[in-house]
């Protein structure tokens, strides 16, 4: 809760309470993702930089590519004009949350080694980061502590972005292999000859943000 509604909550609080009630009940339908989407196109037209800056890495945590942030992005031009939308680009940038582009001689898009902040990973939770050259799991077990791995199953390939998220495992749908987010180990099926444990992505932090190595 921001600084002015906790103090609207004390001064005013039937007000505060229906306006909070307000934003938690109001949209039921929308999914997550469509509404953290629906949040960029609003803060950008309202000029807001801190709420970009606060709901832009949540569609992002909700599954939004860049592409779609950028898209929504671009959404709020008609309303919010050229300048807003500029500086709203420019800070997209700056939290890393915008599509590659190709360098000057057109060659293929640097590989970006900066996975993101820290911050942008909940501790004990998976994350699924989509990228142009593979998708990564994000496994944060600790506050200096992060793990990451191919999005694909060591056994045949499926994506563990779609798999059954168990806290500290995750389950492949395709043939049920389970697997141990801290380690990277697969700890089911336990016997089975065979078996593949994830392939681990090294990775340091630098500046409280995840580099690849
Ligand atoms: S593809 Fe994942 S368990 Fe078979």
């Amino acid at each position: 809760m921001s600084k002015a509604l906790r103090y609207l909550s004390k001064t005013r609080p039937e007000a505060a309470t229906n306006l909070m009630g307000f934003y938690k009940h109001s949209v039921q339908a929308l999914d997550e993702k469509t509404r953290f989407l629906i949040q960029i196109v609003t803060k950008i037209t309202v000029g807001t930089e801190r709420g970009l800056r606060q709901y832009a890495p949540k569609a992002l945590k909700a599954g939004a590519s860049k592409e779609e942030i950028l898209d929504a992005a671009m959404m709020a031009f008609p309303a919010a004009g050229l300048n807003k939308l500029l500086d709203a680009i420019n800070i997209l940038n700056d939290l890393n949350l915008l599509p590659e582009v190709e360098d000057e001689a057109g060659s293929a898009p640097k590989v970006n080694k900066d996975l993101g902040p820290l911050d942008l990973f909940p501790e004990k939770r998976m994350q699924c980061l989509k990228r142009p050259d593979g998708d990564l799991l994000v496994y944060r077990s600790g506050p200096e502590k992060v793990a990451v791995y191919s999005a694909k199953c060591p056994h045949s390939k499926a994506t563990l972005c779609e798999g059954t998220d168990q806290g500290d495992k995750v389950e492949c749908r395709v043939h049920n292999w389970v697997f141990d987010l801290e380690s990277g180990k697969c700890i089911d099926p336990s016997e089975q000859g065979g078996k593949r444990d994830l392939i681990v992505v090294p990775v340091a932090i630098v500046d409280g943000h995840i580099m690849l190595q």
